[in-house]
């Protein structure tokens, strides 16, 4: 191809032999190359991250660059240690080192000499760090609490991250005297949270907010969040998922600091996404420190020395891979700004998300859509789907991916659309 060499592009040479009625295409031994140059990346070109080959996995808000390569070396550099329980005798405990790197990280005890006694009672009184095999053992782990001293409301937004109503479902199955209440989500697809406070009733004992929220990508507005903490009664946990947050824009202040503050506020975080480290199963929360008893820990499957060994070391390199976790967030800004155009050019409304996700109008059924994109091995979750979202009628989530990735599902839509 001596023409590419000209600085014609690739895409203009190709339109310009259509347009002349060479014929090239058909003759060229790069057809299948020239034919994505017209109509787009597809599926079957793309190498994803851990996946097959020509699989285009954008339903499970993973991350597209892949895991930190510094966790990646923890794990490899300790592989040889894993036929020894990690809190063993005259060995450092990584689980206690992980969560002391994190209460520094977030200042827990910033503020304390601790070789002052007095400042040593305040340590044990602060928020507490639990680590534990992924963030949502934690949302569990607080729902099933709530079957303690007689039952009670739990509160959450709808459409939101499904695994809150399926544990209270699960505990309902069981005779479990607790209750679920979704209050919808404003104009924007944002947290209520004025409706969310009138919806607080003396049965009330957790209300979750997930921020940026799943599926829609929202953030709940930082000023919100606080008058929200401020009128809601003691006796109620808040739990702030922050699953997402290193995907919001820089200049949102996260909730770390609500949670030293407040007595009854939680805040959740995960390893799952910035990190790269879905399939470790590790994430923690910052939280009341008599919250985490041995039920607690019980609901949330954790026992003494249960965290994976290799989970803990990954989480703790990947703490400090700076690099990695720019590249992770630059990879969804920027892949976000495509899906924008794109959208805008199919005429197709969406949620601007401050995630890693996005909720997409499909303007038709979502459903037969998302059928044809499988058929193309393109994969995004569906809304009206049995694992969809309520409230978010015909549409669609995509996570947002490699640049590859977003142009083989932007193909595969624009024929899936019809
Ligand atoms: C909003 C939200 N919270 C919590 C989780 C749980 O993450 P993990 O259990 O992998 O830490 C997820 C996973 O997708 C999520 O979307």
């Amino acid at each position: 191809m001596a023409q590419l060499q000209t600085g014609l592009s690739r895409r203009d040479f190709i339109k310009g032999a259509v347009a002349g009625g060479v014929g090239v295409l058909a003759v060229t031994p790069d057809y299948a190359w020239a034919q994505t140059l017209l109509s787009g990346r597809t599926a079957a070109e793309v190498q994803g991250t851990g996946i097959p080959k020509g699989i285009v996995r954008l339903s499970y808000n993973e991350n597209p660059i892949g895991p930190s390569p510094m966790a990646i070396e923890a794990i490899m550099g300790h592989a040889h240690e894993v036929h020894r329980y990690h809190a063993s005798t005259n060995t450092r405990n990584p689980e206690q080192f992980l969560a002391r790197k994190l209460k520094r990280i977030h200042g827990v005890l910033a503020d304390l000499n601790l070789r002052n006694p007095d400042d040593q009672k305040e340590a044990i009184r602060r928020q507490h760090i639990f680590v534990c095999h992924g963030s949502e053992r934690i949302l569990i782990a607080a729902v099933t609490k709530v079957l303690e001293n007689g039952g009670g409301e739990v509160i959450e937004a709808a459409p939101a991250y499904g695994s809150v109503a399926r544990t209270v479902g699960f505990l309902q199955s069981k005779g479990g005297a607790v209750e679920m209440v979704h209050v919808p989500l404003k104009a924007g697809n944002v947290h209520d949270l004025e409706a969310m406070q009138q919806a607080i009733t003396d049965r009330t004992r957790l209300v979750i907010i997930t921020n940026p929220n799943n599926p829609t990508g929202t953030l709940t507005p930082r000023d919100e969040l606080e008058r929200f903490i401020a009128a809601v009664p003691e006796r109620v946990l808040i739990i702030i998922d922050e699953a997402y947050i290193h995907f919001a824009e820089p200049g949102y202040q996260d909730a770390m600091d609500l949670g030293l503050k407040h007595k009854n506020v939680l805040v959740s975080r995960t390893f799952s996404k910035v990190y790269g480290l879905a399939g470790m199963r590790i994430g923690y929360a910052l939280g009341p420190p008599a919250l985490f008893d041995y039920g607690f820990e019980f609901y949330a499957a954790k026992d003494w020395g249960s965290i994976n060994r290799l989970a803990i070391l990954a989480a703790t390199a990947a703490l400090d891979d700076k690099d990695h976790i720019r590249r992770s967030q630059e990879t969804i800004w920027q892949g976000k700004r495509y899906l924008y155009e794109e959208f805008d050019k199919l005429g197709l409304s969406y949620t601007p998300t401050q995630s890693s996700f996005m909720v997409v109008d499909m303007k038709q059924p979502s459903t037969p859509i998302v059928a044809r994109l499988r058929e193309k091995n393109v994969f995004v979750r569906d809304a009206d789907g049995p694992l969809g979202y309520v409230n978010l009628s015909n549409h669609i989530r995509i996570s947002i991916g490699l640049m590859e990735e977003n142009e083989a599902f932007i193909t595969a839509l624009k024929g899936a659309l019809g």
